[in-house]
């Protein structure tokens, strides 16, 4: 199976979602057997967009995650949104985004605590790591998760990471996670960069901001991802 995760960050209203799934949700709904599309918009639109996925007779095209979670269980948390919340809606779940970590101050300990609570509540969560935070794989502890290499100085540059640094970085997590953990590229992949990544062994796929906002843009990257599967 391969992944391709489109992750809207604080971008696009609830019907501007509605009217992207209405785009790519039937162009990929055929050969959702091998690439599982996970579209992550902001808390506000998932519930929406699980109802036009069901309305549509959609929910097996794609899945629905979340962008954060909580590190708390229910309680007396103003503003937080918590895993039991969230499994109404999420699949899955973005944990220890870059930008989470600069501007939220979030680190290893917060990441763990998130995952903990997105797999109580059998949501599956997406590790995003960087060189510096390349241990926070293993907060998986060989649980159901993905884990993505989202090295900063790429997302949201125009400049991806070279293929030589995705490769090195994904033997090297594939090798300690015993081939059990699916890892995922994130940082300016667009419908050209996708084409550098797509003959590294043992990488599954993509973390795709930037490029996803527009539908074409991000069937480009899928078409991409499709196509080397027939090869
Ligand atoms: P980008 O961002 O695709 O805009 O580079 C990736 C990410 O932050 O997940």
């Amino acid at each position: 199976m391969h992944y391709l995760v489109a992750n809207f960050k604080s971008h696009k209203t609830t019907r501007e979602v509605l009217e992207w799934l209405s785009e790519v949700a039937p162009k990929v709904a055929q050969r959702s057997d091998i690439i599982q599309v996970i579209v992550c918009p902001q808390f506000t639109s998932l519930a929406s967009a699980k109802q036009f996925l069901l309305d549509h007779n959609l929910a097996s095209a794609l899945a629905i995650g979340s962008q954060d979670i909580s590190a708390f269980g229910e309680g007396k948390f103003t503003g937080e949104v918590n895993a039991k919340a969230l499994a109404e809606y999420a699949k899955y779940s973005i944990i220890g985004h870059s930008e989470r970590r600069r501007l939220f101050t979030e680190n290893s300990d917060t990441v763990a605590k998130k995952i903990d609570q997105a797999l109580a509540f059998n949501i599956t969560p997406i590790v995003c790591f960087a060189e510096d935070s390349v241990e926070d794989v293993h907060l998986l502890k060989g649980e159901n998760g993905l884990v993505a290499f989202e090295p900063p100085a790429a997302i949201g540059t125009g400049n991806p990471a070279s293929t030589a640094t995705v490769a090195g970085i994904v033997q090297k997590v594939h090798s300690e996670t015993k081939g059990n953990t699916p890892i995922l590229y994130g940082g300016s992949v667009d419908g050209d960069t996708v084409h550098n990544f797509l003959a590294i062994e043992h990488l599954q796929g993509f973390l795709v901001a930037t490029a996803s906002l527009d539908p074409q843009a991000f069937l480009t990257i899928y078409n991409g991802l499709r196509e080397s599967h027939n090869r």
